[in-house]
């Protein structure tokens, strides 16, 4: 039986109110618009961005936490009930948890544009209650949901990696204020590494598991390299947090083999589940869903040449940029346009043709456009250290993201009641 049989039977049964998924899907919509428009603001101090307070961080926010973590809330805690067949406890937690976590990243996003670290602490401190509150849900749909295989053990593992990443974002900003971190860099480094690759790459990889096959109506990857994947992938991460911590390039570049050796397993079985899929033909979305796996590798790559000196004076620019910008959100924004109208057909009640009548949208096509060019151009900006290509680079990407917000209202427009 294919992976979308499974999940379907009895979902409904299992659907929260419509508002809980997507205000968070809205809310990443919204500071994903945001996050370009800082972008734009302040391409000078981008282009070269190697860490501390001021417009890139802020952009930097406005992605991982704005973007990034909302999509993944906000598709975790629909998606998990209705793959574990356990219904959550109670719907205000989750409520609770938007009212923590987005009043609080936009402030903590206006204390690292201003550089205020009076505004930053509490924000940082409100944000990560949020989050915790958010690791304490998923912990439970995890424990409650017994076996869940492969995708039980990146949900975990990316569960750890997240309460790591916020004490080392608290740490941070109170670092700001009291310098009391012998190595500031080198936690910060740690940070991106736990937050980048551990939360959101491992958390990306695991509901792989699901979607792939549930969109492609394929089985579910083998078991065996499967795991495999997993323990290379997990491996990686906490080789380079050690690495990081100990200012190791040696351990370093052990975790980019690592975690090169990881992708490949990945991109293989995921590879696998498309030829094996009765649906074949998966439309835009897919475009960048290939997009963002070919930017795994790049960005590992980006990585070890930047380790090396090999990738000019912005290298470590370049692989925070190709992790963020080219692989978490290119893959992000690709499912987050699938989830979107397969969860309000599921809200519309059958028959409604929602999902056939965006698969093609034009705001997805020029979404896809913008956002392609936008990545592309970045990145040449970055290695020619070109304050002015950036800036026409975040332009573009702007367009991008409000034609996706565009797309995001006509979804929600479709399931507001007596639409
Ligand atoms: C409560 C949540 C968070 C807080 C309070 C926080 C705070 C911070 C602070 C203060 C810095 C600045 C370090 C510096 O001076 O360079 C920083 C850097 C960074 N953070 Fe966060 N962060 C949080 C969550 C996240 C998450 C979830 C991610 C990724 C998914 C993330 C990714 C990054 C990255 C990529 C950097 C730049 C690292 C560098 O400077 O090299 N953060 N964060």
């Amino acid at each position: 039986m294919n992976v979308a049989a499974g999940f379907l039977g009895g979902a409904k049964s299992r659907l929260l109110p419509r508002s809980i998924p997507f205000r968070f899907f809205a809310s990443a919509a919204a500071f994903h618009v945001l996050m370009w428009l800082a972008l734009l603001l302040g391409a000078e101090d981008a282009v070269g961005f190697r860490g501390g307070l001021g417009p890139a961080l802020t952009s930097v926010h406005l992605l991982t936490l704005g973007v990034l973590t909302t999509t993944a809330i906000g598709a975790s805690v629909q998606l998990l009930p209705v793959a574990t067949r356990r219904t959550l406890h109670a719907v205000w937690p989750i409520r609770l948890t938007f009212w923590l976590i987005v009043p609080g990243l936009i402030a903590l996003t206006v204390g690292m544009h201003l550089a205020q670290p009076s505004i930053l602490v509490p924000a940082a401190v409100a944000t990560a209650a949020g989050l915790f509150l958010f690791g304490v849900l998923l912990a439970d749909n995890l424990r409650r949901a017994g076996s869940l295989g492969v995708v039980g053990a990146y949900g975990w593992a990316a569960l750890a990696m997240l309460i790591l990443t916020i004490a080392l974002g608290v740490t941070l900003s109170i670092n700001e204020e009291t310098g009391f971190l012998p190595d500031h860099a080198a936690v910060a480094l740690t940070h991106l590494i736990l937050g980048g690759f551990g939360f959101m790459g491992l958390l990306a990889l695991g509901f792989s598991h699901v979607l792939i096959p549930m969109f492609a109506l394929a089985s579910a990857p083998p078991k065996r390299p499967s795991y495999a994947g997993f323990g290379a992938a997990a491996a990686a991460v906490v080789l380079g947090t050690l690495g990081a911590l100990a200012d190791s390039r040696s351990l370093l570049t052990i975790a980019l083999f690592t975690g090169l050796a990881a992708a490949a397993t990945h991109l293989w079985l995921m590879h696998r589940v498309l030829r094996a899929g009765m649906r074949k033909r998966l439309g835009l979305s897919f475009i960048l869903v290939r997009a963002g796996w070919a930017m795994l590798p790049a960005t590992l790559l980006a990585g070890l040449a930047a380790l090396y000196g090999l990738a000019g004076g912005n290298g470590g620019t370049l692989f925070g940029f190709l992790l963020l910008f080219g692989w978490l959100l290119t893959f992000l924004v690709a499912i987050l346009q699938r989830i979107m109208p397969f969860l309000a057909s599921m809200f519309a009640g059958s028959g409604a043709p929602i999902v056939s009548e965006f698969a093609n949208a034009r705001s997805l096509r020029l979404h896809a456009a913008c956002h392609g060019l936008a990545v592309a151009t970045l990145a040449v900006a970055i290695l020619r250290d070109d304050a002015t290509m950036a800036r026409l680079g975040s332009a573009i990407g702007l367009v991008g993201a409000i034609a996706f917000a565009w797309f995001t209202a006509e979804v929600i427009r479709r399931i507001l009641p007596d639409s």
